[in-house]
């Protein structure tokens, strides 16, 4: 990755800035790049909407988000730079002639143009008709999108040409936001700058890989969104691939975007599809029903508010994905996501094999195998699981199963990337593309995550029920004993 410090100031026009996206996440990132000093002093936010505002009523709505989204305490300074930064344009985006506004606040001489779409995709072809009719566009303008780019590969192709009209594929800056987030970056350290590990890293070592990617909350308030959506295309489809790509993927030969995107995208072109002839022994779908978390009751699935009670929408999903290339040949990787699953949690698993001999078996008849566990969010760190000599001087040597544990909390001090989008906004600003996703790993994974989805609607089975605040139904347990194998629990 390039470390650049400076780079060109930026007009970063966000459309839809009023919008969930933009209060939740886009404004309270850049507070904190502006917190950091990472703003270039000439850089501007431009918010637009359809809603009428001038400039201070955009200032004060953002204001209000920081007060609602920051979880800290608004540092006043800081906010008066950001505020000094802010802008607002009220802009039909279906109206082409409207988008000449934008020229009376950015600066094509000596600003780059930014434009974040933090719209719904169905407004994506109306913002680049209306930028090329204004003609405001230069060669050096990027567009940023985010995830959902479509519902399956038709969709996103259909979203990718619509935007390729107007900007080319090195201007297209797609996010994942899981890439923005510091543990999925230190899994390019982790494996190629330590040579224990880089050495270790295939089918001759390593047993299995499991990733579980669980989260404590529902479906709040985003059932339209949701239903339509499920665990598969909202989760599967962009974080969890993404995850396994940088686990997966070979050394690339430098850090440059195209480097990475080149290695990731074979690991995509190498996952076994899935289809309706073994999708029922390699995938379970689950739904939540009524349970408890942390003490509360909370409603199942189908009693969310505005729920269709006939959904059949998986808000979990457990995959047993096959890697076929030379490095991972017979290794299996375990995906697990869901809503409402006891707590919030974040993982990667590396389960190595098995010793082919035991010469403890007297005191320790059965050598657990190692394990490097990653624990991307929360509590950051990396625990490796090793069997240790219990201090004592029986004649027997006893092992006992410990762990070298290295929490990022306690080791370092330096500040944080918090939800991954100051990360990825910053790299926007920059340019640099490294962390973003090209059209072909869009493609790639919708064509892998299309097949399943294929195959669920020719079984046409509904999903199992699971209790909230458990971790999924009993099939996926089934999943990993059918193969002799447990979730990390
Ligand atoms: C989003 C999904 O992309 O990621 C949400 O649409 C999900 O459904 C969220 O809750 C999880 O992100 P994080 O950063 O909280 O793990």
């Amino acid at each position: 990755m390039k470390t650049t410090k400076t780079y060109k100031p930026c007009d970063l026009v966000i459309y839809g800035a009023l919008g969930d996206l933009s209060k939740r996440k886009l404004l309270i990132s850049l507070y904190r790049l502006e917190k950091a000093g990472l703003l270039e002093a000439d850089t501007r936010i431009i918010g637009v909407d359809r809603h009428a505002h001038d400039n201070a009523g955009f200032i004060e709505i953002a204001h209000k988000s920081l007060q609602a989204f920051l979880n800290d305490d608004i540092d006043t300074e800081v906010w008066q730079r950001m505020a000094a930064r802010l802008a607002y344009l009220k802009i039909d985006l279906t109206q082409p002639e409207q988008y000449q506004q934008l020229y009376t606040v950015t600066d094509a001489k000596t600003r780059v143009m930014v434009n974040y779409f933090a719209v719904t995709p169905f407004l994506f072809k109306n913002i680049c008709q209306g930028l090329d009719q204004s003609g405001i566009l230069n060669g050096d303008a990027r567009m940023v999108m985010e995830k959902p780019i479509g519902h399956d590969l038709k969709s996103s192709q259909e979203i990718n040409d619509e935007v390729a009209k107007t900007f080319t594929e090195d201007q297209v800056f797609r996010i994942d936001h899981y890439l923005g987030k510091e543990t999925v970056l230190n899994l390019l350290a982790l494996r190629f700058a330590n040579s224990i590990f880089t050495t270790n890293w295939n089918h001759n070592t390593i047993d299995h890989v499991q990733i579980t990617v669980g989260e404590d909350i529902g479906i709040e308030g985003r059932w339209e969104y949701f239903d339509k959506t499920g665990q598969l295309r909202d989760m599967v489809q962009n974080h969890l691939l993404q995850i396994l790509t940088f686990i997966a993927m070979e050394p690339p030969v430098n850090l440059e975007a195209e480097s990475i995107h080149n290695e990731k995208i074979k690991v995509l072109k190498a996952l076994r599809p899935i289809t309706f002839n073994n999708v029922a022994e390699k995938t379970v779908r689950g739904q939540y029903t009524a349970g408890y978390l942390k003490g509360q009751a909370v409603p199942g699935y189908l009693e969310e508010d505005g729920a269709d009670t006939q959904s059949t929408t998986e808000s979990f999903v457990a995959i047993r994905a096959d890697i076929d290339n030379w490095r991972w040949a017979g290794v299996p990787f375990y995906l697990r996501t869901g809503k409402r699953m006891g707590y919030k949690r974040t993982e990667i698993v590396i389960n190595f094999k098995q010793l082919p001999h035991n010469i403890f078996s007297d005191s320790f008849p059965d050598l657990p195998p190692n394990k490097l566990i990653i624990h991307l969010q929360p509590n950051e760190g990396m625990e490796v699981e090793i069997l240790n000599k219990v201090p004592g001087i029986d004649e027997h040597i006893k092992l006992q199963q410990t762990k070298l544990d290295l929490s990022f909390f306690e080791t370092f001090t330096q500040n944080r990337i918090f939800g991954g989008y100051e990360k990825l906004m910053l790299e926007a600003l920059r340019g640099n593309p490294t962390l973003f996703i090209s059209r072909a790993e869009i493609e790639q994974a919708w064509t892998w995550v299309d097949s399943i989805q294929d195959a669920w609607r020719h079984t046409n089975e509904k999903p199992k029920p699971y209790p909230s605040g458990s971790w999924g139904p009993v099939a996926s347990v089934a999943l990993l004993a059918r193969d002799g194998r447990a979730w990390e629990e």
